[in-house]
Parts: C-alpha cells; structure tokens; sequence
C-alpha cells in the first residue's frame, strides 16, 4: 500500500490532503464536519480581530469548471477560533490549522499572541484576501510582508507558515523568496484566489456576485496551472529549505500528484470542497495511491520535486 503520509511544519499528518482556509469552515459545526472528514487536518476560517458578517451576497458563483468569490472575510473574530481549537482537541486527534488575516498590521500581533495560547498545531499567516473592500491585496505590498514577518515571527510560538496570492513575474518570485528566506516561515501555501477576475452572464447582461461592482477572487481549475508555476518556482529559489503547500484546482488524485511532482510536501482542497463537500478528501486521497501505485511510488517522497523540463 503507497502511503501518502507527510509532515507539514513539523507536524505529522496522516494524509497530505486536506481542507484550504476558507470553504465552509467558519463554525464550530462546519469545523466539525471536517474533523469527521478523511480530511488530514481541520483549517479554519481565516480570521480577524472583531467578528464580520463579511460582503453582500451573491457573493459565491460556482462556475463549470471552478467558483469566484467575494466573501469579505466572514467570520466569527479571532477569539472565537482560539475557542475552537480546545473544543476540537478535546474531541478529534487532528492537526489544527488556524489562518490570521488581520485588517491591520497591530491586528496580527493581537491575534497571534493570542493563539499561543490555543490548541492550533499550525498557524497560517495570510496576507492574500482580494476580497475586503477599500483594502489592497497585503501580499503584493512586499514591505508589508516584510515588517509583517519580521514582528510576526517575534510573537509566533507555533509553527508558521503563508498562504501567498499568485505571483505572475519571475522578479516577484525571486523578492518574495528573498523575504521570506529572512524569517522564520516553515512553508508557503500557493496560492491564494487570483484577485479581482469578473464572470459575466451574457443572457442577463450582468455580473454574477454583488461585492464590488462583480469582482471577486477566482478558483478551481481556470487556477491550476498558475498555482503549479507558484509551487515550482518557489520550490526552486527555496531549495527545499521552506515546504511548499499546492492550493488551486486539485480535483482529483492526479492533479495532486502533478503538485508533488513540482515540489509540494501537502496539497489542500478549496472549490472541491465547497462543490462536492466532505468526500471529496477521501476520494482524492484514494485516487492519488492508486496513481502512485501504477507508478511504482511507494511514498511521495519517491517522486516530490521530481518534474522533468525538455533539454
Ligand atoms: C476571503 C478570501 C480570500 O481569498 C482569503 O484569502 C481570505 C478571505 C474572503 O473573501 O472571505
């Protein structure tokens, strides 16, 4: 039998599928729906320091071959998810991924001196949101990153990783590696939702969400293909030094092979997740051992990094 075990961050994990930031995982009930899952850690919603109730809806469109989104960062405020991290403990053995996505830079700290405090085995950093209105995507804003990582890292006592948007220049690559060489990040989640895309339905002539005239963050499988160039070049300028986490358009065992073969230790599902709902992780974790296995991998150390470029 292939195993499709891992480690993320120093911390084990049964399979190296599970569920990304965002899809149904604002509630302690949705939480739990994950845990119950064959999902291989529980990630919650990204948070903030007070409670949202988020963007106006429509604000999700799912779209044949993927979803666009605009949510505005519902949640709960960050004290609640602390909250959760004990009750999940208490009752599920599963790694906990908590994600921080504070409006302001004295936000984060607040919040991640808090969550020494929890249960969580992995804290997400994610400066990536397209989505909150009157406010810039943070990770583009490389100084931010950069001050951000610096007092963040200060504070942080759990192991630390990012979810980053997509990049699309060679140059940005190489200065967001550089930034994140510097700190104390174990891994890099590629890729957040490219920002701002627009969906039009022609028969009715208009937009299909409501937040910001139509505009809203694309996933699915129109973002495989620029997740996979995120994963590979990081990879790559990293050394394998920071563990690299696929995020885009994994709909099934291959296409989480493809993101091991560029160099991710975990892959984790988002549109998928929303669409099919908890088989999902199950179903994708099978069909993944069943392609190792008529490869002849036994574990995805045998083949991570491994991809082929043409002489
Ligand atoms: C939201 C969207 C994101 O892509 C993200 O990283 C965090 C929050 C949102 O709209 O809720």
């Amino acid at each position: 039998m292939a195993s499709i075990s891992t480690q993320l961050a120093g911390i084990k994990l049964d399979t190296c599928v599970f569920n990304a930031a965002g899809p149904k995982d604002v509630t302690i009930e949705e939480l739990e729906v994950i845990a119950k899952s064959s999902s291989s850690a529980i990630t919650m919603k990204s948070c903030t320091l007070d409670p949202r109730t988020g963007n106006p809806e429509p604000r999700y469109y799912d779209l044949p071959e993927g979803s666009i989104n605009s949510m505005g960062l519902p949640n709960l405020g960050y004290k609640e998810y602390v909250r959760f991290t004990h009750v999940l403990k208490s009752k599920y053995a599963k790694p906990i991924v908590a994600s921080i996505s504070g409006l302001k830079f004295e936000d984060n700290l607040t919040i991640f001196e808090a969550f020494n405090e929890s249960n969580a085995d992995i804290i997400e950093f994610n400066p990536g949101s397209p989505n909150t209105i009157g406010k810039p995507t943070m990770g583009y804003d490389l100084e931010y990153l950069d001050s951000s990582l610096k007092e963040i890292t200060k504070i942080c006592k759990n192991p630390l990783g990012i979810k980053l948007p997509p990049y699309f220049d060679f140059v940005h690559f190489e200065q967001v590696a550089d930034i994140i060489k510097k700190h104390k990040v174990l891994y890099i989640c590629s890729i957040n939702s490219i920002g701002n895309a627009l969906v039009v339905d022609p028969e009715k002539e208009k937009v299909v969400i409501k937040p910001k005239g139509g505009f809203g963050g694309l996933g699915g499988k129109y973002i495989k293909y620029t997740a996979l160039a995120n994963v590979r070049k990081f990879y790559e300028l990293l050394d394998g030094k920071v563990q690299l986490v696929g995020c885009g358009g994994i709909y099934s065992g291959t296409d989480a092979f493809e993101y091991i073969l560029a160099g991710a230790t975990s892959v984790q599902l988002g549109t998928v997740y929303m669409q099919e709902g908890p088989s999902c992780f199950e179903r994708i974790q099978n069909e993944l051992v069943a392609y190792m296995k008529k490869k002849g991998y036994e574990s995805i150390e045998d083949f991570r990094g491994q991809l082929k470029t043409i002489d």
